[in-house]
Formats: C-alpha cells, structure tokens, sequence
C-alpha cells in the first residue's frame, strides 16, 4: 500500500483540487481521500470497461450476497438480500426516503445535505444541537435523548442520524442507539440512518449499525455505500436496507422514474471493493489513525484550538471559536490550507479538517496551520 506516494490530482477534473487556483493552497476539505483504491478494484473496473457494450445491468444476487456478506464480517449484522433496494448514492438516498415525512430532524453540526432535506422536500425541520463531552481524554458528543423526545412530542415524524457521526467522528453508543429506535417506537417517527463512515472506524472501536436494534415492524432503513470506504465518490451507488416490506415498496414506487439505471462500473467497483478490498481497508485504517496522532500533536497542543476525538472517519472537528477570527477559514487558506466551513454544518467557528492524505502533505498543512495561529493577529 503506497499511502505516502503523492498523487497529482490536479487535471482530473476533481472537486477537492480544482477549487483553490492558487496551487499554493493545499486542498483539505470535501470528504475525498488522496489515496489510490485497491489494485483489484482498479483491475475489476478496467475489465468491465474493455466489454465494449454497456447496456442496461441488473445487480445480480451474487452481487447482492457480497455486500451482505461484507456487512456480516465488517459490521456483524445479518442482512436479508431482499432487503437491499439500490440507490443513486447516499444523498439522494435519504432523499427519497424522507418523502413523506412533513417534519424531519437532525443533529447539528450536521453533513450539510441532511440538513438541506427540509428545503429540497419543502417539509418542516427540526435541528437538535449536539453538545461535546469529554471524559477520559475522549471529546465526543452524548445523543441528546430528551431533546428527541421533545422534537417528537412536537411533531416530529422523521429523523435522519448520520452514523458515525460526520463532522464530529462520533460513534453513538448502543444505549443511545436502543433509546433511539425506543423514541421511533413510542412517538412513530421513522429513522434514515446514513451509515457511509461505519467502515472508516478508527483501530479499536467498532461501528454500531442501527441495523442491530430494529426489525421488519420498525420503520427504518439503513444506507449504505462503498463510496467512501473505498473513495468511489466519482462512481455512485448506494443500497437502503429496509427491513420494513411496506416501506421498502414506497421507496421502490418513488424510485422508478426518477432514478436512473444502474452504473455498471460502479456496480462492478463496490463488487470488488467488498471482495478484495478488506487488507486495503484495515491498513487504511492505520494510516489515518497515525494521520490524526499527528494532528493531535501538533493542534491538540495548542490551546485556543478544542477538537473532537474521530473514533471513526477522516475529518478532524476543529472549534477555533478562542481564536477570535471572524473567518477562519479564509485566515488558514490565506496561509495555503484549505478547510471546511464549520457555518455550512451549523456551527460558526469550527473548521473541518479533512486528514485522508499523506503524512506529508498534512505535516505541511499543519505547519502553516500552527503559523497562522501564531502570526495572525485579526
Ligand atoms: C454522511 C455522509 N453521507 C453521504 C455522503 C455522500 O454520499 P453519496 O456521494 O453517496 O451521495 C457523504 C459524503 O461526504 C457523507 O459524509
């Protein structure tokens, strides 16, 4: 695995590198990893590709069984295939599935496009505002349980839970999972978990997929993706898992007409991604987990800067509120480090750092981090 070879991205057409023309900018933001995928993965696309036709496919039930096969190893969780139900990507997922709903909630600091679910279905909305906890040397966020119940003594019939948690890198922990799917039960909302971080777990935790405490009578549904695990973003293609047959038929009905038909090399990616991708995967794992020590080294000792504890994903959680900038992240791109706005999931004064990248590059973006914050003075 060559985590350490510098990829030149730019001239091909990616989001993350044609943002900043000034090259001087060291592109840190969209959730897009500098990495190339598994060998296999490459080789599996590039052997599709040589068949000169590319009509209509169908995802076949070996297809199926290896995605249900991957969730049984990585995530212990037994999957019917019959419960799969293909989709575009995770966000439109969500989207279809969140039809019908008439007010949606959702935790804030939030993925931007759950929170933007509201407006795309014209419904009502409801953010509930997560609150860090620290305790044993671990900043994560605590689900707010009774501030749910209240959403939902107010009219909430829908809930999206992004798990783990994206920007904050949480992983929610069994009890407030099973009080989640408690609340559903007693106030009949309907819970959309996105679960596109559950493979990226930081080495010793385990994810929690919501798949575990529900059942064919809850109303609930699970996404799931290779897109991130595997950095297949650019070939999308998601699953719902939905073990209720009712709602799994409305999803279905909302679908057809609306979604196109599926990409083949896409299919064929996440087919080999979930076959041969696992030793690519763990390794994978490592190198983040000693890309954030390294974070944590340098900007966890830096006392105007509190960040969150990833137990899972690539994204470093950064409140800068005791710097006092208006706008930090236009003060750290003028410095050659290109972030994420905390204000686009809710939370002014927060930047979100993307560490999926080579140890060197991200040496390099911490450096002048470290010297923004020492020199800048407002
Ligand atoms: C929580 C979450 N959901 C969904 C997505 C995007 O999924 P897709 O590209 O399959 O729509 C992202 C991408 O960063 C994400 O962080």
């Amino acid at each position: 695995m060559h985590w350490d070879s510098l990829i030149e991205r730019r001239g091909s057409d990616s989001l993350k590198w044609q943002r900043y023309q000034d090259e001087s900018v060291l592109p840190m933001w969209v959730a897009d990893m500098d990495f190339a995928i598994p060998d296999p993965v490459v080789d599996a696309i590039a052997k599709r590709a040589a068949h000169p036709v590319y009509g209509y496919g169908v995802i076949s039930n070996e297809t199926k069984g290896v995605i249900c096969d991957w969730l049984a190893r990585r995530w212990q969780v037994s999957v019917a295939q019959s419960h799969l139900v293909s989709v575009p990507a995770v966000v439109p997922g969500f989207n279809y599935l969140a039809q019908g709903f008439s007010k949606v909630g959702y935790f804030t600091p939030s993925y931007p496009p759950i929170a933007q679910v509201a407006a795309n279905l014209k419904i009502e909305s409801v953010a509930i505002a997560l609150e860090a906890h620290e305790e044993a040397g671990k900043r994560v966020f605590p689900m707010p349980l009774a501030q749910l119940e209240t959403a939902a003594q107010q009219g909430m019939d829908g809930f999206i839970l992004c798990n783990p948690h994206n920007p904050g890198g949480t992983i929610w922990t069994e009890e407030e999972l099973k009080q989640l799917v408690a609340l559903s039960r007693r106030y009949g909302f309907e819970i959309i978990s996105d679960e596109i971080h559950g493979d990226l777990i930081m080495p010793g935790n385990q994810h929690r997929s919501l798949l575990n405490y529900i059942g064919p009578d809850d109303k609930a549904a699970v996404l799931v993706s290779s897109g991130k695990s595997f950095n297949l973003a650019g070939l999308p293609q998601a699953f719902a898992i939905v073990p209720n047959s009712e709602q799994r038929l409305a999803l279905k009905q909302r679908l057809s007409g609306f979604a196109p038909a599926h990409n083949v090399l896409a299919i064929t990616a996440m087919e080999a991604a979930y076959r041969h991708g696992e030793p690519w995967l763990d390794s994978l794992r490592e190198y983040l987990w000693n890309n954030w020590l390294e974070i944590d080294g340098k900007l966890g000792a830096m006392p105007q800067l509190t960040l969150m504890t990833p137990q899972a994903t690539y994204l470093a959680w950064i409140d800068c509120r005791a710097l006092g900038w208006a706008d930090p992240v236009k003060v750290f791109e003028s410095y050659g480090v290109g972030l994420s706005c905390g204000a686009d999931f809710g939370s002014r004064g927060f930047v979100r750092l993307n560490f999926a990248c080579p140890k060197s590059r991200l040496q390099i973006a911490l450096s002048r981090m470290q010297k923004a914050i020492t020199e800048y003075q407002g």
